[in-house]
């Protein structure tokens, strides 16, 4: 398929101070699109100037949030060059949220192009200070108009960049994190492993009264016992207990991380036990009251390696290695932002040219 291109008349002015970009606040001058009518299949594929989308008032991503979305990122390296990590694993993601909310796949091969070609227009955007990159999203969404309850018959793939910086405002700086016991975010069958829009709309009641507590994020238990550690919503977590990684085993509840399996195989590289399974909040507490829960540290493709330094369960908060960053953590963030920003030799072949 031809990538037909309109360019932007009146290209914004880029923001000057790249340490006050925040995350996701600003978007560059151009956006991929793609359209897909049944009996048709994906068609017009075109970057244009970023801009608003028009919908009908009854399109059914408004009313039953047939909606499907990715995060990757583009980084500057030292010698200029625009990177690109495993674009190919979010095509592969999307077409496993698309299948299970009823929305069409898109080819591998075609959308890992998209994505070269819009980081390529916009390659300008691409920040160059330590920690920023340009974050896309590509996104799907149900178009057409009519409320009954099925499937669309229409949709529209798109992806916006957005040049940021750290995922939190403090960025290195260890979160406080609080086990959320009263809500819950996902339940076997249900649309857990999926990067759908209403799992994080479901998800906001128990972030915003965590924060007023003071905590950055919530930590989902398992829906039917409330005892599993399940993820964080923005990121996958892991904990270290006695020198061995553990993490939540995708188990159809939790989303399949980029950076939770790279993570995963650096580790194995770095001779460190792992183990994918289930991990109950009595055995968190347990270890750490025997002096065995080491680090914990949360992943994701917004929030890198982010250094948990507190978790609250109940009346019971741990703090986990005296609320600073660990050595094993600190060791993955610089591993994996060094083979990122191409400082480190890339020899899993992650980094993709643009
Ligand atoms: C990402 O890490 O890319 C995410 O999508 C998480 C969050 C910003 C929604």
């Amino acid at each position: 398929m031809n990538i037909k291109t309109t360019k932007a008349t009146a290209p914004k002015v880029k923001p000057a101070d790249e340490s006050k970009l925040g995350f996701g606040q600003k978007f560059s001058d151009h956006m991929f699109m793609l359209d897909y009518d049944e009996g048709q299949g994906w068609h017009d594929a075109r970057i244009v100037p970023y801009g608003p989308l028009s919908l009908d008032p009854a399109s059914p991503v408004l009313h039953y949030a047939q909606e499907i979305f990715e995060g990757l990122k583009a980084y500057r390296s030292q010698n200029n060059d625009i990177l690109l990590f495993r674009p190919d694993e979010n095509a592969k993601r999307l077409n496993n949220s698309a299948a299970r909310m009823c929305m069409p796949e898109i080819d591998v091969a075609f959308n890992v192009e998209a994505l070269r070609a819009i980081t390529n227009m916009e390659r300008d955007w691409v920040p160059a200070s330590e920690g920023t990159t340009m974050y896309l999203r590509p996104t799907m969404i149900a178009d057409g108009a009519g409320l009954g309850v099925h499937a669309a018959h229409k949709y529209i793939y798109y992806i916006i960049c957005s040049p940021s910086g750290a995922y939190y405002k403090n960025g290195l700086a260890p979160i406080r994190i609080y086990v959320e016991d009263k809500y819950v975010r996902a339940v076997n069958g249900g649309t857990g492993y999926a990067k759908t829009g209403g799992n994080y709309a479901a998800s906001l009641k128990a972030a915003g009264e965590a924060e007023k507590k003071g905590y950055e994020q919530v930590l989902w238990l398992d829906g039917v016992s409330r005892e599993y550690v399940e993820e964080v919503g923005s990121m996958n977590m892991m904990y270290i207990v006695n020198d061995t990684l553990l993490t939540a085993a995708l188990e159809g509840n939790i989303l399949s991380g980029i950076t939770r399996m790279s993570i995963l195989t650096l580790a194995k590289d770095m001779g460190i036990k792992v183990e994918e399974r289930k991990i109950s909040i009595t055995e968190l507490l347990e270890a750490d009251a025997g002096g065995k829960l080491q680090e914990a540290f949360g992943t994701g493709t917004a929030a890198v390696v982010s250094p948990v330094g507190e978790l609250t369960y109940k009346d019971k908060t741990i703090k986990v290695n005296n609320g600073q960053i660990g050595p094993i953590t600190q060791k993955f963030y610089d591993t994996l932002t060094g083979i990122q920003y191409g400082k480190l030799p890339d020899k899993y072949n992650w980094m993709v040219k643009v």
